[in-house]
């Protein structure tokens, strides 16, 4: 079984074939066209330009994926896509593209929830995964701790109250001048930095639920710039970025182990772009007593091949949907 998967829900466009057997899957390909370079002149993801830019890259894309697999069209068994949560005009692309080939090569279609396959991105590396497990998606859009019992199961136990964790590291970027998306830049510059050299508030570690919130974080780091000299700030850039760095990173992962001991999880599972963070990985790794899985930096960040690693689960229920039936929903949540 072959299952072919696109995620176009916001400023990547993303197909992957994934091999199917019995207890087995193996990724034949996984291509991706960024688009991280144009939105850069923007300092953020404009959504129309996104979406000019899936259309015009999508059929290519499908083409080589194609290709690189050497099937032919009738060897593709599933057609897998993204259709939410994300940017409207983007996800469209990938709905519409999905829906006409599930019905000109009469292929079954699967719905994947964006969030869901940040999480399913860690099956693709990993087969030993136990639950019941705790998942943290963190990327630029969401920050959420998702109780897990078993595949396909889901229960929102918190979330981000505001602004989510990449956003955090991408505004606290742009503040010191750096470009979009600004969560490498950071993590990198950061490696050079003091990570104790201002302490930033940790918004929400100590509450009692599972929620975060980090547009406090930006404001008062914005206040703490205004108050220093532009020569400060450029000598201290580095320390800034460790310092930042490790205030959003030190919340994400006390109350991911917070959440796991509550309860009673046998794995830890992180994804999502700040889960490409290698100070988020190695603190979450090293303060977790529970076993913790992250899928390599390049299943972190958007991709097809999550997407079509969760249509493999999904497959195995037999949860399928008609062309005539399938739409995106930019709102869609995971676990209520
Ligand atoms: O999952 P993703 O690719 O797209 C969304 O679904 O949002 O996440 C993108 C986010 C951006 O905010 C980016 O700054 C952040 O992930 N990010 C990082 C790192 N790599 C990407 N944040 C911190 N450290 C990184 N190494
Ligand atoms: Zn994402």
């Amino acid at each position: 079984m072959h299952i072919l998967a696109l995620e176009t829900s916001c400023d990547e466009t993303g197909i992957a074939i994934l091999k199917a057997l019995p207890k087995k899957y193996q990724l034949l390909v996984n291509l991706l066209a960024s688009q991280a370079k144009i939105h850069k002149a923007f300092g953020g993801v404009v959504p129309e330009v996104a979406a000019r830019k899936q259309m015009e890259y999508i059929t290519p894309l499908l083409i080589s994926a194609l290709k690189k697999s050497k099937l032919a069209w009738s060897q593709i068994d599933i057609i897998a896509v993204t259709v939410g949560p994300g940017l409207i005009p983007s996800l469209i692309v990938g709905v519409e593209t999905a829906r006409t080939l599930s019905y000109v090569l009469k292929k079954p279609l699967i719905a994947v929830n964006h969030l869901e396959a940040h999480i399913y991105a860690n099956w693709l590396t990993s087969s030993n995964i136990k639950f019941p497990l705790m998942a943290l998606i963190a990327s630029g859009g969401h920050t959420e701790l998702i109780l897990m019992k078993d595949h396909g199961k889901y229960k929102k136990i918190g979330q981000t109250l505001d602004d989510a964790a990449g956003e955090a590291f991408d505004k606290a970027g742009r503040l010191l001048g750096l470009d979009y998306p600004a969560g490498p830049i950071i993590a990198k510059l950061a490696k050079k930095g003091n990570p104790s050299f201002f302490y930033f508030p940790r918004p929400l570690i100590d509450s009692d639920d599972f929620n975060f919130s980090f547009s406090g974080f930006k404001t008062a780091f914005l206040y703490y710039l205004k108050s220093k000299s532009e020569k400060f700030i450029d000598e201290n850039k580095e320390n800034l970025c460790a310092s930042v760095q490790q205030a959003i990173v030190e919340v994400l992962v006390e109350k991911t182990i917070k959440a796991a001991r509550k309860y009673k999880v046998k794995n830890i599972l992180a994804s999502g772009g700040v889960a490409a963070n290698y100070f988020l990985r190695n603190l979450l790794k090293k303060k977790s007593p529970f076993p913790v899985f992250i899928p390599p930096v390049k299943f972190c960040t958007d991709n097809a091949a999550m997407v079509a690693q969760a249509a493999y689960f999904k497959a195995q229920q037999r949860k399928f949907i008609n062309w005539t039936k399938l739409k995106a929903d930019p709102d869609l949540v995971l676990g209520e």
